[in-house]
């Protein structure tokens, strides 16, 4: 009798342990897949919103203002010709471009690649201008994309 309790109990632990394992097991690999899932997937709904609004005082002439678009950089500048929404990745390797005011033009840190107000290539090796992102007024509001 003595054994049978003893073979009952040797059982529950041996399940209990078995429970305990396979469960910082689950834990563990979510751990560590679910990250990988959630970087790998495509951009959620809010990153991958398709129109931006941007009050037009946030943004004076000779100003930049960097958002993100579409999961991605992103910058509008207004000049005396209006506003201009442009990739802020450089299309050398992909650097962020930064503005520079007293220049009135964006530079790439990476490979000093230099861009004007329209996205178009000054010199360095980008081989292409930086998208634009339409851009419509609507009151006191710019609205992207
Ligand atoms: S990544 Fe911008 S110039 Fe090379």
């Amino acid at each position: 009798m003595a054994k049978k309790a003893e073979k009952i109990s040797s059982n529950s632990k041996r399940s209990f342990l078995k429970i305990l394992f396979l469960s910082v097991m689950g834990i563990s690999f979510g751990g560590v897949v679910y990250p990988i899932i959630r970087y790998l997937s495509p951009l959620s709904q809010q990153q991958a919103v398709e129109k931006i609004e941007i009050i037009k005082d946030e943004v004076p002439i000779g100003k930049a203002r960097f958002f993100t678009y579409k999961g991605s950089p992103a910058v509008i500048i207004q000049t005396k010709a209006g506003f201009t929404a442009l990739s802020a990745v450089c299309t050398h390797l992909g650097c962020i471009v930064k503005w520079l005011e007293d220049k009135g033009e964006f530079q790439c840190p990476c490979h000093a690649g230099r861009f004007d107000t329209t996205g178009k290539v000054l010199s360095g090796p980008p081989p292409n201008p930086l998208p634009q992102i339409a851009v419509a007024e609507s009151g006191a509001k710019i609205v992207i994309g």
